[in-house]
């Protein structure tokens, strides 16, 4: 079709690889003829145990005030937030996921001329955004055990870099950068640069997370992502939030959107933040699920990469090949290719039947 449009799109969009997230149950049941009930999704990091039981009884409540708008400045949930963290609420900004609000920081940082530094097999958000807004994006190596070299992130900052992206634990590697490295890092990076510490996975890692609140508190050129996606099971909500010193939050909150997050998610977070039981619950879950999926790794010979979160990377060989043969018999993980990981997959801990479930198809693939 000739629309001479098309000759104006920002090429910055046009030469954009769209985010692939892992595919839902209902597309891969259609592509084998497999029973959608049958099939066992463990490719986005979701939860195991469903929505917090909390969270559900909120949303019945709040659903007769669809027909309005939502709190733009979503009031209580901040309150309750920096209740729960111990901060000022003008310290948080809410997003429609923790995704908007690494957008955000595109909309506030990435301006011309500009530079961001990440490791090169972190979580994929920080490149797309980086593209989308046409600055240079610095991918660091990791270390060997693919965990983030902070010293070599460092010696990639220059007087450019705007922002530096710390995915802890990170995804898809799972790996954590421990307290003691962290305050390193942040002993010696330059105060021009803001420290994104994308802290997704934080309520339910399997290892002690660093502190990294105590810069928001010290005033530090420092933002905390959280998200209610992962611990809390409200992916299909989309919210998360950003934790920093007032003025980088008041940055945030000009670039927003008035209504960015709605009604639902709003109710549905604070009452989330009251359950403690569901995060309990979820931890355990976890805990049990890496130490199956280990032990099957090692009777299979397949080497992995110790995790700190709710997901884990296996070394296949070919992971897309073995992404493909899973799906046929209907269990979903993820290829990371796209992270430059091709001889891994990545798997989330589900329930034990679907571990267990994972595990005997991996097997039969290999
Ligand atoms: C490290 C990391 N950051 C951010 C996100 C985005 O989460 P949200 O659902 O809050 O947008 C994810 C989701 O997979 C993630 O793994």
């Amino acid at each position: 079709m000739n629309l001479p449009i098309l000759e104006k799109v920002n090429p910055a969009v046009a030469a954009l690889q769209p985010y692939e997230p892992g595919r839902p149950i209902e597309e891969v049941a259609r592509q084998f003829g497999l029973d959608p009930e049958e099939i066992v999704k463990l490719a986005s990091n979701e939860s195991a145990i469903g929505t917090s039981p909390k969270a559900l009884a909120a949303m019945q409540d709040a659903l007769p005030e669809s027909y309005r708008y939502p709190d733009g400045g979503a009031w209580h949930l901040r309150n309750k937030l920096a209740a729960h963290h111990g901060v000022d609420r003008e310290l948080i900004a809410i997003g429609n996921g923790s995704n908007e609000i690494l957008e955000l920081l595109g909309h506030v940082f990435m301006v011309p001329g500009s530079s961001v530094v990440s490791s090169a097999h972190a979580f994929i958000v920080y490149k797309l955004v980086a593209q989308l807004f046409g600055v240079e994006q610095r991918e660091v190596p990791m270390t060997s055990g693919l965990v983030h070299d902070l010293d070599a992130m460092l010696a990639a900052i220059d007087d450019s870099t705007t922002l530096v992206f710390i995915c802890n634990p990170n995804n898809p590697t799972g790996t954590m950068v421990p307290n003691d490295a962290v305050c390193q890092f942040m002993e010696q990076v330059p105060e021009h640069v803001l420290v994104v510490f994308d802290e997704a996975y934080a309520e339910i890692a399997l290892a002690p997370m660093p502190d990294t609140l105590q810069y928001v508190h010290d005033n530090r050129p420092v933002i905390v992502t959280r998200t209610f996606s992962k611990a809390y099971g409200l992916a299909g909500l989309r919210l998360g939030y950003g934790l920093a010193p007032a003025p980088i939050i008041h940055c945030l909150q000009q670039a927003r959107q008035p209504f960015n997050v709605n009604l639902l998610a709003q109710a549905a977070g604070c009452a989330a933040l009251d359950d403690d039981a569901f995060i309990k619950a979820g931890v355990a879950t976890y805990h049990a699920g890496k130490a199956y999926v280990e032990a099957a790794c090692r009777k299979l010979a397949l080497p992995f990469i110790p995790t700190a979160a709710n997901f884990m990377l296996i070394e296949v060989g070919d992971g897309a090949a073995v992404t493909g043969a899973l799906q046929a018999k209907g269990v979903i993980i993820r290829p990371v290719a796209g992270y430059g990981l091709p001889q891994y997959i990545r798997m989330n801990f589900g329930t034990a039947a679907e571990n267990e479930c994972f595990v005997d198809a991996l097997a039969d693939v290999l």
